[in-house]
């Protein structure tokens, strides 16, 4: 079986190193000649922990080529991963059509039964409403002669590599049993986990619901977390330390408590950014609204999250008493989140953004990202590859990033390089197990 994923980016190519690894062969495809260059020789055009190891692993299953048609030809299943532009309130489908388009015209001459699998994070009815009708059109064939599928991806970024590997659901939307069961061999190196066979704007649907429901998760504890700090000695890490252990959360399983992952969403901080949650919820919203439900958390939870960054910097600036004018800024981390070096809709870059605006000298650190930070910052803000040469001259730092790094910072070294009179803000929580310090303010806590 021969499988083409069209779009290397970060859902394209996890996707194929993941299947090539499973002993599929994988025709990558990109009409950016320089990504295609760098796959064929094992260097991934993106940073993904394990990426390039994996990728080098399985060149000889890895086929990287800018001729789409002749891979189309080649493959059983199609794979679309191509990108969906964002306008702050729809996703574009242009290199979604473009891409089904070429798909048809390369398919037209063929008797073989090809199946057409979208990746890419596209609304309900995408697949069925805007693909198959101009795959048809372009081949001209009649519907059940080619299959159709929505196969959403459910990677973290940072993890990507892990989650693709050992995936807790495949969910596999198909036009048909034909389609249904092509699919289930593309993924037969994944014995171990879940197949959710259902149909394609279901699996949109289940895309859009999971991503905005951990967004939600995220909105709901920030309002918990703002709630608590009005409330002197209440801390809101007890507080769903408190909810998270009620059984229905975490069962206890022959006499042991099992604490879900989602428990990590429950925690204050400084909101959700990243490249998917805001964007998918946004899109959802613009569905639902478009599709006139009548419907307020979607609006509520983006408005939290919007807030959220304007009450981070609020807090330290509230904070900061430090007997004369607050002039610099530092932010300690610029990545969305740790291990990565994406810094779309990153908060710390907003704060960054924030402080700059309202004249402050910014000084910014991330052990990744700098580079994709200077991009966005340019020679506005100073920029530090150590925590501790970035917070010398500031007044208030913000901790605004999960690096694990930051942990192994003594408090006594951050006392030394801090200026007497400065301040921290944990805007994650990441300290939460140290002492409190007169300079070491934490979000979520009343006082
Ligand atoms: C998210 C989902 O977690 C994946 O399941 C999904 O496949 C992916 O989007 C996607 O649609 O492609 P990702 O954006 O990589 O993955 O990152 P998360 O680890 O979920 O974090 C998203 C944002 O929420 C980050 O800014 C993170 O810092 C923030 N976050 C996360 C919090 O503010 N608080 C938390 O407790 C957890």
């Amino acid at each position: 079986m021969k499988i083409a994923v069209l779009g290397t980016g970060y859902v394209g190519l996890v996707t194929a190193v993941g299947l090539a690894n499973t002993g599929k062969h994988i025709l990558c495809v990109d009409k950016d000649l320089g990504k295609v260059e760098k796959i064929r020789q094992g260097i991934s055009p993106i940073y993904e922990p394990g990426l390039d190891e994996l990728l080098l692993a399985n060149l000889e299953r890895l086929e990287a080529t800018s001729d789409t048609a002749g891979a189309i030809k080649a493959a059983d299943v199609i794979i679309i991963a191509v990108g969906t532009p964002f306008d702050g309130k729809h996703i574009d489908l242009s290199y979604i059509r473009q891409a089904a388009g070429e798909i048809g015209e390369a398919i037209k001459d063929s008797n073989e039964f090809k199946v057409v699998a979208v990746k890419s994070t596209v609304v309900p009815g995408t697949t069925m409403d805007v693909v198959r009708p101009i795959v048809l059109e372009h081949s001209g064939k009649r519907d059940g002669e080619v299959g159709f599928a929505m196969n959403p991806e459910f990677l973290r970024e940072g993890n990507a590599v892990e989650d693709f590997l050992n995936p807790d659901r495949i969910v596999l939307g198909v036009s048909s049993e034909k389609t249904g069961s092509i699919l289930q061999e593309v993924y037969n190196g994944y014995r171990n986990s879940t197949i959710i066979m259902t149909n394609p704007t279901t699996a949109e649907m289940i895309k859009y619901t999971a991503n905005s429901f951990l967004a939600l998760t995220i909105s709901f504890s920030n309002e918990i977390a703002r709630i608590c700090e009005n409330l002197p000695g209440v801390d809101s890490e007890e507080v769903f330390n408190g909810v998270i252990h009620d059984k229905r959360f975490s069962p206890i399983v022959r006499g042991e408590r099992i604490i879900p992952q989602l428990a990590t969403y429950l925690r204050a901080g400084i909101g959700f950014g990243g490249s998917c949650f805001p964007k998918d919820v946004k899109a959802l919203r613009a569905f639902s609204e478009d599709l006139q439900v009548d419907g307020q958390l979607l609006n509520g939870l983006l408005h939290i999250n919007r807030t959220q960054l304007e009450h981070v910097f609020k807090m330290g600036l509230h904070h900061f008493n430090g007997g004369g004018p607050l002039k610099r800024i530092a932010i300690l981390g610029t990545a969305f989140k740790p291990n990565t070096d994406d810094v779309r809709e990153s908060p710390g870059v907003k704060l960054a953004q924030m402080a700059i605006e309202r004249g402050y000298s910014v000084a910014v650190q991330d052990y990744i990202a700098l580079q994709n930070t200077k991009e966005l910052l340019g020679s506005e803000a100073d920029y530090y590859d150590d925590p501790l040469e970035a917070i010398r001259e500031a007044d208030v730092v913000y901790v605004t990033t999960i690096w694990p790094q930051y942990k192994a910072v003594s408090d006594e070294d951050f006392e030394k390089a801090l200026q007497p009179h400065a301040i921290m803000v944990d805007t994650r929580s990441h300290f939460k197990n140290r002492a409190a310090k007169k300079w070491r303010f934490r979000i979520g806590v009343g006082n």
